[in-house]
């Protein structure tokens, strides 16, 4: 096997600033251990003889840009990830969204906005669709549009295939739900297409112009700024708000929080969940 030389702190810098301006992923100091665990494989597979010749071709070769990007996001994800934001979703925010429905609003619409490999945005999929069973009205379910977005594109592929192993699909699914929307196909489990269709994915960077994107009454920005600078956490959250109708909901994970940064959100909590509504200024 072809060899590389250990990576050097300043080529460390160099790759650690390149990430932070393609992607706003900042890594720590001591994280120089991430680029040479992920990186390694890629840099010797173009024939790199060290990083500093494969910082030079990520620049040279805008095709390697997505791989590198695609080694350096950190997917984790699973099925109704923090109980507390379910539990709000299920007792707070869809009861207010179907009334918002009932009052006549045409469609409520949801941004996953680092949806990984589809885990968040299905979860949601799901749990609609057995609140609006309950309530005897099904029909209500497709009045959601709900959107997943990611910067990598692996994860995006992932999302849109909707077929997951025995590992993945154990994660946070309950057996009943498992045999309820998936169908087993030889030890991988595929959603079914009435779920499918629910969410639509798209490949899209954070660091780029939401308005195209269009408005939304709920996003979800889960475990995403944690790997973000400050500046750029504010910008995000800025730009979200910009996004959120007046009244709409951010929902952020279980460890995240606006403390210590400029948002313009109202914290709200419900049991031992926290969500934050938007502040629309005039
Ligand atoms: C840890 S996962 C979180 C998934 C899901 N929201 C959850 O909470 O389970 C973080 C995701 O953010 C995505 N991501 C990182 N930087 C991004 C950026 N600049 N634009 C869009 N997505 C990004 C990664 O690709 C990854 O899939």
């Amino acid at each position: 096997m072809n060899a590389i030389k250990p990576l050097s702190q300043k080529e460390f810098l160099k790759i650690r600033d390149l990430l932070v301006s393609v992607c706003g992923i900042e890594l720590k100091p001591d994280q120089d251990y991430l680029v040479e665990t992920r990186l390694t494989e890629l840099a010797i597979e173009i024939g790199a003889a060290d990083f500093s010749e494969f910082h030079r071709a990520i620049i040279a070769e805008p095709e390697l840009l997505p791989r590198v990007v695609d080694l350096m996001t950190t997917n984790e994800t699973l099925w109704f990830r923090d109980d507390s934001c379910w539990n709000t979703l299920r007792e707070v925010l869809l009861p207010k969204f179907f009334k918002q429905l009932e009052a006549g609003q045409p469609k409520i619409r949801v941004w996953s906005a680092a949806s990984s490999t589809g885990q968040e945005g299905y979860s949601l999929a799901m749990l609609i669709q057995e609140e609006c069973e309950k309530l005897a009205v099904p029909s209500l379910a497709e009045r959601f549009e709900i959107l997943g977005t990611d910067i990598s594109t692996a994860a995006i592929f992932l999302g849109r295939a909707a077929r997951y192993d025995s590992f993945t699909i154990s994660r946070g699914l309950s057996q009943e739900r498992r045999d309820r929307f998936f169908e087993s196909q030889g030890g991988t489990f595929q959603l079914k297409q009435s779920i499918r269709d629910r969410v639509e994915f798209k490949h899209f960077n954070l660091m780029d112009n939401f308005s195209p994107l269009g408005i939304f009454d709920l996003v979800f920005c889960r475990n995403v700024a944690i790997y973000f600078a400050k500046d750029f956490k504010e910008q995000l959250f800025e730009k979200i708000a910009k996004q959120l109708c007046p009244g709409g909901i951010m929902l952020l994970g279980a460890t995240e929080s606006l403390f210590s940064l400029n948002a313009p959100f109202a914290n709200r909590s419900h049991g031992n969940g926290l969500y934050y509504e938007v502040i629309k200024k005039g």
